[in-house]
């Protein structure tokens, strides 16, 4: 039996599968290496330097369970077992944004590797998460039956940018980075504040010091796009940024702050009774100033590049 013949998707009339199904088309070559974005060769570079290993850089034994109430620990492992699954769900939308780059030899290179870095970043962080859940009293695989976090632990980057051909890659990666990445880091500055247990403080300053180069990315590219930019090109990535803002963040993707009391929820309890811990989590009222104060400077830098966020009542401004 002779093997099938490879169809290049180079092919116009070749057969459409794979993502050429999704019209997403190979053009790689010239393939650029040079010439690129400094910002994010930076960020690449920073991200080879400051790795980190999960199992060896947190002394997860020396997390003193005595100190808490049985209550405390099962809600603080609940909400770490949370925190892994939100991370896995960007080890599982990364890869899907770094395929659509890579089809375009033309796409900044440093943009990729700092992608191919990501990957890798947001798996630690998955994995530090279900050893700190571990280290609570065990790492919960799943949410609880009917719970509402069900809706907001997959995000649909995926499907909403990443490998949506009527979304251009540099909006996806604006919005995405910019929104996303910045509320997530926000909230975890907020929470580290909090947070007085040591192994649970280190967890977090290692997740946030990732976090922060995954925000650069998003404006590093903004800035340097920005001025060759039609205004339908600004239109564009506006609209994504509003529907990750209203669709994805608001409802509750890396803060459940925003839901509405009927959606009931045993992870907001756990969250208010590990924040009272202080093991990695705030208090509802805390970590809704820190949204808000979050979306107010997002909104105020992305003004400058005429890109506007809409005044959304639940989220004026806090005192
Ligand atoms: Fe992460
Ligand atoms: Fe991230």
């Amino acid at each position: 039996m002779s093997a099938k013949p490879y169809v290049s998707l180079y092919d116009p009339k070749g057969p459409a599968r794979g993502l050429r199904s999704l019209g997403l088309f190979e053009t790689r070559f010239p393939l650029a290496t040079r010439g690129s974005i400094p910002g994010l060769e930076r960020i690449w570079e920073k991200s080879k330097d400051m790795s980190w290993n999960p199992k060896k850089a947190i002394p997860y034994a020396t997390f003193d369970q005595s100190k808490y109430s049985k209550e405390q620990l099962d809600a603080a492992r609940l909400c770490w077992s949370r925190r892994a699954w939100t991370e896995y769900t960007g080890i599982t939308e990364v890869p899907c944004m770094l395929a659509r780059l890579t089809l375009d030899g033309q796409m900044p290179i440093h943009a990729k590797f700092s992608l191919a870095a990501k990957i890798m970043e947001e798996a630690r962080h998955c994995e530090a998460s279900v050893l700190l859940a571990d280290a609570m009293g065990g790492y919960i695989e799943e949410p609880p039956p009917g719970d509402a976090i069900m809706k907001m632990v997959i995000a649909g980057f995926r499907d909403r940018m990443a490998l949506n051909p009527e979304i251009s890659p540099i909006a996806g990666m604006v919005a995405w980075h910019i929104i996303s990445e910045g509320i997530a880091l926000d909230i975890f500055a907020a929470r580290y504040k909090r947070t007085d247990e040591p192994v649970t403080r280190e967890v977090i300053r290692l997740i946030m010091q990732d976090e922060v180069r995954h925000v650069d990315m998003g404006w590093i590219f903004l800035e340097h796009f920005f001025p060759s930019m039609s205004a339908a090109e600004v239109r564009e990535i506006e609209e994504v940024v509003v529907d990750i803002v209203e669709n994805v963040e608001m409802k509750g993707f890396h803060s459940m702050c925003l839901l509405t009391d009927s959606e009931t929820s045993v992870m907001r309890q756990a969250e208010a009774i590990a924040g009272e811990a202080r093991l990695g989590f705030c208090s509802p009222e805390e970590e809704h100033i820190a949204f808000v104060r979050s979306m107010e400077s997002i909104r105020t830098r992305l003004a400058k590049f005429n890109i506007r966020i809409p005044r959304f009542p639940e989220l004026e401004k806090v005192a």
